[in-house]
């Protein structure tokens, strides 16, 4: 991704006319109430160093939503940790549950930014490529399964899932729990896209049972739910030792954020739902734009994703080459995307498309990948 983004700017640099529908930031202002708690905290002088582990208040405020979103019960002085974004959150669980030489399943396509951070500690990740079924990539217990090796001891989860745009269901995780309970894995569900999804359960892997829960370490952030990217804000909850040995490492790098900043996420939690629901109403809207825009082009299919903002586009009626398909809508077309081989070969012949962002943009953005597809598609081969 920052190879694409670097790109980007070069190419605007050079004085092309870009739309970029790259970057998973939501366009929307941060809540008017939240940043009114943030700046009421620190006029209250809130601005000390936290603790460690979290402002209490905000841990309770997690265990309150997780009990209420998912049925689950977590102790907020034992199994809560706040972290600097579900960034920090991966890296402390790699840190904390992996060792160097152990390595970690992660399904493909896969949010690039877990392959560095899992390798940084000499972790080796281990592809499970995903397999595309009536346009929705999908992940057999029995594929996770065959790639086990010895020394194999996480799989991690993302559900829903950045960039396929799947949403487990229940019975999906159940059978992905039973493999990780087999081999004795950890399972590190980053579950940052929950609250965009549209239609239908969305399950918390550690509540599918309690052996999930005894496994799992759920990693979420307020970065995309609360339009909160750069509060650099995110939890973790999960057993007890996970979580003790989680602040352990935690301690030696970020001690954790502002104080004004928790406040502001403690405001987030407990408040109205209503923000979080419009925002959720708008990317419906957008999604519906995206697929019935991309849907229309000849070898073109879109089928729409269940979570997040992303549309993962089959562009293989044109050709298989991703790559050279988005750099030529770059160069020809002006409009910025995803080549889903970024994420993986199992994506290759795809394209990410963000619609964390609307508006104009999105518009004029989704008119020019629509000519440059149709170009694209009508050439001679
Ligand atoms: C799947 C996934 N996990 C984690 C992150 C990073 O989250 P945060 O902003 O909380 O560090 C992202 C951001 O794009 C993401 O897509």
């Amino acid at each position: 991704m920052n190879r694409l983004l670097a790109e980007l700017r070069e190419t605007q640099a050079a004085g092309v006319d870009v739309i970029s529908l790259l970057r998973g930031e939501p366009d929307f202002p941060t809540p008017a109430g939240i940043v009114a708690a943030a700046e009421q905290s620190l006029r209250a002088g809130r601005t000390q160093y936290p603790n460690n582990q979290g402002d209490p208040e905000l841990r309770r405020a997690v265990a309150e939503r997780l009990s209420v979103d998912h049925g689950l019960q977590y102790s907020p002085e034992r199994e809560v940790l706040i972290t600097d974004g579900a960034t920090l959150g991966f890296a402390a669980a790699v840190a904390a549950l992996l060792n160097p030489g152990d390595s970690a399943l992660v399904p493909e396509p896969c949010y690039d930014a877990y392959l560095p951070a899992l390798r940084l500690m000499g972790v080796e990740p281990i592809a499970v490529p995903g397999e595309y079924v009536e346009g929705r990539f999908q992940l057999s217990p029995a594929q996770v399964a065959g790639r086990i090796r010895p020394g194999t001891r996480a799989l991690v989860l993302n559900s829903p899932w950045n960039p396929a745009g799947t949403v487990f269901t229940r019975s999906e995780l159940a059978g992905l729990v039973s493999v990780a309970e087999a081999a004795n894995l950890w399972i590190l569900s980053d579950e940052i896209y929950e609250a965009v999804t549209y239609g239908g359960e969305v399950v918390s892997t550690a509540a599918v049972s309690p052996a999930a829960r005894e496994r799992t370490v759920i990693l979420n952030s307020f970065s995309k739910t609360y339009a909160m990217t750069g509060w650099r804000l995110g939890f973790c909850a999960g057993p007890e030792a996970a979580i003790r040995a989680m602040l352990l490492s935690l301690q030696q790098s970020s001690r954790g954020p502002a104080l004004f900043v928790q406040d502001a996420g403690t405001a987030a939690l407990r408040g109205p739902r209503t923000d979080v629901d419009a925002m959720r109403q708008e990317y419906a809207r957008r999604r519906a734009r995206v697929v019935e825009s991309l849907q229309a082009i000849p070898g073109v299919r879109c089928p729409p994703p269940e979570g997040g903002f992303f549309a993962l586009v089959d562009v293989r009626g044109i050709s298989t080459d991703d790559e050279a398909i988005r750099r030529s809508l770059l160069r020809e077309d002006g409009v910025a995307v995803a080549p889903g081989s970024a994420y993986g070969p199992a994506a290759a012949g795809f394209l990410r498309v963000s619609f964390a962002a609307g508006g104009d943009a999105l518009d004029r953005g989704l008119d020019r990948l629509a000519a440059g597809l149709t170009r694209l598609g009508s050439a001679p081969r």
